[in-house]
């Protein structure tokens, strides 16, 4: 049937040549390119979103089970990455592996977590962008500092609202501006920028330790407000879906299996040691911050900043903003680029427009489709809050693992001869129970979140069945039929 037409593996192997990979990453530069992905706005904003509104300190345990749904959806994920010959997206594997709609269907999906994590990352640095304004006594109006709808409460306790988030905005065309130029891709900039951000959340936690409180963590659990997802357990739950957005960025660990010198052995090390640093990392930072502020208080867009303003160490605070400007800058640097990727990808196999694959003629970028993301995703930055943005991208990233822990349970019946440099350990319940663990973080997140969700789906089924599947590359080829000939 059309729907399952695959990509053929040669037709892969072919866009490969030309830019063979070379095989070099060992396990320490695979983890710490699992880290820099990693560490972004889910810690240094969403933490305060989650504790203040949802879990209080259970956000701890929410952390936990987020990470351990990752580490078993990244195995699926790693099998499937180190199964096709070159880089690339969950869309590219779907393309080779299971057909052109699971195909589409993912790469359709991979917009929420690529395009939408880009303006939540972007609204993450506007937070922090003002609050390192105001260290000098500058202040935004707050009217141009959040989106509508969102209440900010100034430092005199008075409120106002949001119109528009303008640095959130500005910032997203300022890394399309970088991206349509070229950003060489330093392995000596990504390292430094990688150590910037795991310093800053291990000096936050060593310098501010001493003022935790044991009283701020206490009761542990907050009882259950009435409402689902309001504290107790459905809070965790709902926490744990929010918090998810926090550890996206494993999987671009296993996107670098063709440059793993030993896939097999140092994916998975990649994959589950960037995960257990980070996890280590968001919890000791979660325990210190939640320890020295009270939860109510967190619900802000700079609530790392706001803890370290509690302590008082005058120091500190802006070594914190200026990190995480700076973090946070790389997160949304490899998430846009990652998201022009896969548009180029299914560009080239007549999914999109060929506009979506051209190629600046000096630059060597994809300055169109850049352009084109960058303006749909600047406004949506300015547009919308943050909560709405981040609990979007969690979903739509859960139900793209779902898709891949499913995938590599049927491709192993499918295609069970196809090579796998790297094989899922203990099937079929790593898969099952992966599955399994982001279904019931989709489950825990709002109605409305869901209905977006199907809304953007509908969508996409409208742009395949619309456009996508005729102009396929792999399409059958149409007869012309002369009037009055009946085409054969
Ligand atoms: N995990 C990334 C972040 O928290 C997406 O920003």
């Amino acid at each position: 049937m059309s729907l399952f037409r695959k990509k053929p593996l040669d037709d892969l192997r072919a866009e490969a040549e030309g830019h063979l990979l070379r095989r070099s990453l060992g396990p320490v530069q695979l983890t710490a390119l699992g880290i820099g992905s990693i560490i972004g706005t889910g810690i240094f904003v969403l933490t305060g979103t989650a504790a203040s509104q949802h879990a209080g300190p259970a956000l701890v345990i929410s952390m936990v089970f987020a990470a351990v749904a990752c580490a078993f959806a990244g195995l699926c994920y790693a099998e499937l990455a180190a199964m096709i010959p070159v880089a690339g997206s969950a869309y590219t594997y779907a393309f080779a592996t299971i057909g052109e709609f699971a195909a589409w269907i993912i790469g359709w999906d991979l917009i929420l977590e690529y395009a939408l994590s880009t303006a939540t990352v972007a609204v993450g640095w506007s937070g922090y962008f003002s609050s390192f304004l105001r260290t000098f006594g500058l202040s935004l109006p707050p009217a141009l500092t959040a989106a509508p709808g969102v209440v900010v409460t100034l430092a005199d306790g008075t409120v106002a609202h949001g119109a528009f988030n303008l640095p959130a905005t500005l910032i997203v065309l300022g890394v399309a501006a970088l991206l349509v130029k070229g950003v060489k891709e330093s392995a000596t900039a990504n390292a430094v920028l990688v150590g910037v951000k795991v310093l800053v959340l291990i000096v936050f936690v060593a310098a501010c330790a001493r003022f935790v409180r044991a009283e701020h963590l206490t009761p542990f659990i907050p009882p259950n407000e009435g409402a689902f997802g309001a504290f107790g357990f459905s809070g965790v739950m709902r926490a744990t879906g929010i918090m998810f957005f926090a550890y996206i960025g494993f999987d671009a660990v296993s996107t670098a299996a063709q440059e793993s010198a030993a896939p097999q052995r140092d994916l998975p090390i990649g994959i589950l040691a960037s995960l257990a640093i980070c996890t280590v990392l968001y919890i000791a930072v979660a325990v210190v911050l939640l320890g020295i502020v009270p939860y109510r208080q967190l619900n802000v867009p700079d609530p790392l900043a706001v803890g370290v303003d509690a302590t008082g160490l005058r120091w500190l605070s802006p070594f914190v903003k200026v990190s995480a400007l700076f973090g946070l800058f790389s997160t949304m640097l490899v998430q846009l680029l990652g998201q022009t990727r896969i548009f180029f990808a299914m560009s080239r196999d007549g999914l999109l427009p060929p506009l979506f694959g051209r190629v600046h003629p000096r630059f060597r970028t994809p300055h169109v489709s850049t352009i084109l993301t960058a303006s749909v995703v600047s406004l949506a930055a300015g547009l919308t809050p943050i909560g709405v943005l981040g609990e979007l991208v969690s979903m739509g990233t859960l139900l793209a693992f779902v898709l891949v822990c499913i995938g590599i349970i049927a491709l192993r019946r499918t295609q069970p001869d196809a090579p796998r440099p790297f094989r899922t350990p203990g099937m079929p319940w790593v898969p099952v129970i992966g599955a399994l663990a982001c279904l019931a973080q989709m489950l825990s997140l709002p109605l409305a979140t869901w209905i977006r969700l199907w809304v953007w789906l509908a969508i996409g089924l409208v742009v395949y069945f619309g456009y996508a599947r005729r102009r396929s590359r792999f399409a059958p080829p149409r007869v012309a039929s002369v009037e009055g000939a009946p085409a054969s």
